[in-house]
């Protein structure tokens, strides 16, 4: 084996889950490595995100019934505690004296907003540009780090393992593959969206963590639960509208003018997620007229959101009523983790949207997976340190690169079967004769990329593999699970329609 990279601890993706963990390991004092497919390490989902982060803002016990609500009682208890007994002070340590982030303020204190599912004010935010504000000086802090070094347009092909334990990847530094050997590896690879043809993500969201992880025998649970968000840019390169502008007084109109969110659910527009989101499908059903009315907001919609105002304008959007229709935007479940983000494997590690710490259960509440990323990365990166690196060094899989051209166009064309087939059948509603449809037009599907890949290999084919498998443990679960909970609605199971329960009182 010609060169190869070691580290402590190796982090695979620099979102904010990624950040925290290596910045939680190289305080340990490890050395660490954070490699990320993207070109720049700050295009990653965090960079992505609007509303903001939750707090407990000094009751626990009402942030903690919020979340179980949102996930209809689904969200595992000791698990939403580890996050609460972590959350205010991983803010407080991190996010305001290590990175200081100035989040928005009202008079001599923070200015908490509201979202979806919260009961009170309690959400830390930057306009709705939250993410950016917190990724960049986290990137920034950390390249300035002399223990961390990030590698850009590197991407994660294959997990090393060994006996059941994981001792690094195989990346793409190097045409037939490079080897980075650590004692503990990380993955904070982000989600899924590009297995649909509309997503909230970044376009590299290709699920590669979560198959790396199950093709070397990890543990996932709860991949039937993706949740998808209700107010998203209805039309070509959709955008995020976020769910702070509905908890500070937007409102959803339907094709007629009418609001009909009173009509699905008592909190109206600041119901679930799930329920929002399949509301507004059912509306936009025969006229595909769904509008967010930003005329109703407390706040001033250019002045407070001037990154969201400046998208619409670009897209042609100047007056209130912003047309907006469901996309997918995140994965509650993943990669089975414990309190610390350990897997099933040794030596393996997942944190943020990859990995499956059971804080969401069926349907995530607003503004809780910016914390949930920071307070699970640090804990993983600071147990990573423990294991050390014992140097052993196992033979990698030899990578076979052929001409970019041909794998390139096989990969987009069966992109466009793989994301009809998950709109089609694995959306937000779901017939289980269709997921075992589903189920099979994947298996064709992987089978033939399996084929291909026999002979030949790039980054995009890998990632064409990845989402296949991702695909089809997603359609696995969700044929598995009969029972309409959040985001897994199952239409002929007849729970929790997304029906209209009062007569409108608009
Ligand atoms: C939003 O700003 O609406 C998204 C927040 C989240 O997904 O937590």
């Amino acid at each position: 084996m010609t060169g190869y990279d070691t580290a402590d601890v190796l982090v695979v993706g620099s979102g904010i889950a990624g950040c925290a963990a290596a910045l939680a390991a190289a305080r340990e004092g490890a050395d660490v490595l954070v490699v990320t497919k993207a070109t720049r390490p700050e295009d990653a989902s965090t960079d992505w995100a609007q509303g903001g982060i939750s707090t407990t803002r000094g009751d626990p016990e009402s942030l903690k019934a919020d979340v179980l609500a949102a996930s209809d009682g689904t969200a595992d208890e000791d698990a939403i505690d580890v996050l609460l007994e972590d959350a205010d002070d991983a803010v407080e340590d991190v996010l305001l004296e290590t990175l200081e982030v100035e989040f928005d303020e009202a008079g001599d204190d923070f200015d908490y907003t509201r979202e979806a599912g919260h009961s009170v004010r309690r959400i830390l935010h930057v306009d709705a540009t939250t993410g950016t504000h917190i990724l960049r000086p986290f990137l920034e802090y950390l390249d300035d780090h002399e223990r961390v070094e990030i590698r850009q347009d590197t991407a994660a092909l294959e997990l090393l393992t060994h006996e059941g334990r994981v001792h690094g990847v195989v990346t793409d530094e190097k045409a037939d593959g490079n080897p980075v050997y650590a004692g503990a590896t990380v993955l904070a690879t982000g989600g899924v969206g590009v297995l649909y043809p509309r997503s909230t993500n970044p376009d590299d969201a290709t699920g590669d963590g979560i198959a790396m992880a199950a093709l070397a025998g990890a543990e996932v649970a709860d991949l039937e639960y993706v949740q998808f968000h209700p107010t998203a840019f209805d039309g070509d390169d959709p955008f995020l509208l976020s769910e702070a502008l509905r908890g500070e007084g937007a409102v959803l109109r339907n094709g007629d003018g009418e609001r009909f969110m009173p009509d699905y659910h008592p909190d109206a527009d600041l119901a679930p997620r799930d329920v929002v989101a399949r509301a507004v499908a059912r509306e936009r059903e025969g006229t595909d007229e769904v509008v967010l009315d930003v005329s109703t907001l407390e706040d001033e919609f250019e002045a407070d959101y001037p990154a969201i105002a400046e998208k619409c304008r670009d897209r042609g959007i100047d007056g209130d009523e912003i047309p907006v229709a469901p996309c997918e935007h995140f994965l509650c479940g993943g990669i089975d983790v414990d309190d610390r983000g350990r897997t099933s494997l040794d030596r393996l590690y997942a944190v943020g949207e990859c990995a499956r710490t059971g804080v969401h259960g069926a349907n995530r509440l607003a503004s809780t997976s910016l914390l949930e990323g920071l307070v699970w990365g640090l804990r993983a990166g600071a147990d990573a340190v423990g294991n050390g690196n014992d140097g052993e060094v196992i033979e990698a899989p030899d990578l076979r690169n052929s001409d970019p051209e041909l794998p390139e166009r096989f990969a987009a064309e069966k992109f466009v079967r793989l994301q009809r087939t998950m709109d089609e059948y694995l959306g937000l509603e779901r017939d289980l004769e269709d997921v075992a449809r589903a189920g099979a037009v994947l298996r064709r599907l992987k089978g033939e990329v399996d084929a291909y890949t026999r002979t030949r290999t790039s980054r995009s084919l890998y990632e064409l593999r990845h989402a296949c498998v991702t695909a089809l443990l997603i359609a696995r679960s969700a044929a598995e699970n009969p029972e309409s909970r959040g985001c897994h609605y199952v239409v002929d199971e007849g729970a929790n329609q997304a029906e209209p329960e009062t007569p409108a009182d608009d």
